[in-house]
């Protein structure tokens, strides 16, 4: 299976139903039950087929917040930043920003997906052009791995720190127990560069928590809060909104500072009028 299973397609009943059943009850670990899906290549019902408009809008209209220079000063010199996009599936998002001259990194923890975006890359360079001649492309790298794991940072040439954090539909595929891990792993990830900033497109937001996942609800308060606290234990009321636990001290230590947060005007079909995005910085 080479092509993408949906493009531009809502994620319907049936596939949403087909997904809580698949990551439901006892037996593999999520991991392998996502590296199950992309081994058969025939239900990949988040495949858009293209890089999510929203990110496209961000990085065009918003260089207020993202910078109009993918490139960054280091000791005197200028690099390119690196960019790195967690749950990368085929890449669509990595090689945008790698056209626009950021070295960009994707990260997958199934092996045919990291070998789908490879041959993704290869296929559809042209669908991809340098944004900047004077700047010219970044490298698109597609790497394996665990998210919470250090075991491919070396496949990232050897740097755990990225200036340019993009999470697209990587939240929502998380259970929301490993969310608090989730937010400390992206505060360890982010360059202290006073430029890093996450950007966000928050998916489902209409969802509600008891419908299980994934996709998994993801209100902006959830982001809102994790982010806010990374590692901190955090609770959901009824309606799927969240709060940090009671006992534990808010604005207290690290935390990201949300810098900017709007409806997307335009996003992938089945965020369409409901995904969010949200821009985020380091506090400290
Ligand atoms: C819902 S899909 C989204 C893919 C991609 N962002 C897109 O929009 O097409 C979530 C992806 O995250 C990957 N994933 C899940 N858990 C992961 C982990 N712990 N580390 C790295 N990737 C993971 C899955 O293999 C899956 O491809």
């Amino acid at each position: 299976m080479g092509d993408p299973q949906t493009n531009g397609k809502p994620l319907t009943e049936d596939s949403r139903l087909r997904l809580l059943e698949h990551f439901s009850g006892e037996g593999p670990p999520p991991n392998d039950r996502w590296s199950t899906l992309w081994d058969a290549g025939d239900f990949l019902p988040w495949d858009q087929g293209r890089p999510n408009p929203a990110l496209t809008d961000v990085m065009q209209d918003r260089q207020d917040l993202v910078g109009s220079s993918p490139l960054v000063a280091e000791n005197g010199e200028l690099r390119r930043k690196r960019a790195f996009v967690p749950g990368c599936g085929r890449g669509y998002d990595v090689l945008l920003l790698a056209s626009l001259g950021y070295d960009a990194y994707g990260l997958e923890v199934s092996t045919t997906a990291v070998e789908k975006a490879q041959a993704w890359a290869e296929e559809h360079a042209a669908d991809y052009p340098i944004r900047d001649e004077t700047v010219g492309r970044g490298k698109a790298k597609f790497i394996l791995g665990d998210f919470f794991g250090n075991e491919w940072i070396q496949q990232a040439d050897g740097v755990d720190k990225f200036e340019f954090i993009y999470d697209y539909t990587f939240f929502c595929a998380l259970s929301p127990e490993l969310r608090p891990a989730w937010a400390l792993r992206l505060w360890d990830l982010l360059s202290t560069h006073h430029d890093s900033l996450i950007v966000c497109v928050e998916f489902p937001t209409f969802k509600k928590l008891f419908f299980g996942g994934p996709p998994y609800a993801a209100p902006s308060s959830a982001y809102l809060t994790h982010l806010g606290n990374p590692g901190k234990k955090v609770w959901y009321d009824f309606e799927g909104g969240a709060m940090v636990s009671q006992d534990e001290e808010l604005g207290q230590g690290i935390g990201f500072r949300r810098i900017d947060h709007w409806k997307a005007a335009r996003s992938h079909e089945m965020g369409k009028g409901t995904d969010w995005v949200s821009v985020w910085k380091r506090s400290i």
